[in-house]
């Protein structure tokens, strides 16, 4: 075996990298947008640095690969929506490339990083992947027709649809920050804990160790195929969220709030049925993982 991780410098791809090292070599192509390179220092991995749109660079970094998961992308719903055509090329065309390279190269299997924005603003709860999609935004679009690819590709390839992934390493700075780095930062700082809109929007915040475990799990059984959620199965609100932040923290960080971010999906509570069916389910309560997180801080 050999793994590409494309996207292998983010947050998610680096932890997923650690963990693949130990079975087999590694390749990673990430450009570096949102990923650091020190996140794989100390690994023992092939670094290619560019874009998953360069053609020769991809079949470069895909020579005997037999895993690919492809993890790269704009990964903002608001950078998304300031920026739809870099999304569509990045996200879209990006993956087609990612695809049909690894098809081309012999691959046998990938997994694509899809989200949970694909179910929009759709009432129904909990979030199965028999809903019909509802995306709102450039960014789930994107991730949605992604999906289309994996289905309609030579190559096999699954899906997952991670939920809000958490975990040490996750980047705090930036316009685009996830909510548990932002706030966790905040708490420590004794400054703020800024809540876009009134923190009643809820989500299912999922440790990153279990997002990587599903995704090894899905790309070594060979007969899986389609969409599966990704996420804990318990939902929080925003302000939840927050509340447990800071009493892990002992911080009296203050809590105010902000104007709503633009295409922010309300509600959000997955079914977890259909991977769990496969053999694989989280480990990690939120309770534990954010206590997880404050021993590495
Ligand atoms: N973090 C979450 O909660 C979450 C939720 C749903 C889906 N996802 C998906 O999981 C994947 C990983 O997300 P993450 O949270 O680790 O984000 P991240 O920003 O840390 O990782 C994305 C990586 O892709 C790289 N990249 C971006 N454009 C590229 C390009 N054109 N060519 C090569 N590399 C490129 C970035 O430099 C970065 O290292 C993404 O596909 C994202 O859409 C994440």
């Amino acid at each position: 075996m050999k793994f590409l991780v494309t996207g292998g410098a983010g947050f998610i791809g680096s932890h997923l990298v650690r963990l693949l090292q130990t079975h087999a070599p590694v390749n990673v192509l990430d450009n570096l947008t949102t990923g650091h390179r020190n996140r794989l220092a100390g690994l023992p991995c092939h670094f290619f640095e560019g874009s998953i749109l360069d053609r020769k660079l991809l079949s470069e970094a895909m020579r005997d690969v037999t895993h690919v998961f492809h993890l790269a992308a704009m990964v903002s719903v608001a950078e998304s929506v300031a920026n739809p055509t870099d999304c569509q090329q990045i996200n879209v065309e990006g993956t087609r490339r990612v695809l049909d390279v690894a098809a081309e190269a012999g691959a046998k299997r990938c997994v694509l990083a899809s989200s949970c924005a694909v179910y929009g603003n759709d009432p129904a709860m909990p979030k199965t992947e028999s809903l019909p999609p509802a995306p709102a935004s450039p960014y789930a679009e994107s991730k949605l027709a992604g999906e289309r690819l994996c289905t309609e590709s030579t190559l096999p390839a699954v899906a997952l649809r991670f939920f809000n992934v958490y975990g040490p390493h996750q980047d705090p700075n930036g316009p685009y920050a996830a909510a548990v780095p932002r706030f966790l930062q905040a708490a420590l700082a004794g400054t703020p804990i800024t809540i876009h809109g009134d923190g009643q929007q809820t989500r299912d915040f999922v440790f990153v160790e279990d997002v990587t475990a599903a995704l090894i799990h899905v790309a070594l059984q060979p007969d899986l195929r389609g969409v599966y959620n990704v996420a804990s199965g318990q939902s929080s609100s925003i302000l939840q969220l927050a509340k447990k932040i800071l009493s892990l923290s002992g911080s009296s960080s203050p809590i105010t709030h902000t104007t709503a971010r633009v295409a922010d999906v309300r509600f959000s509570s997955a079914s977890i049925e259909r991977l769990r069916t496969t053999g694989w389910s989280p480990q990690t309560t939120l309770d534990c993982g954010l206590t997880r997180l404050f021993s590495k801080t």
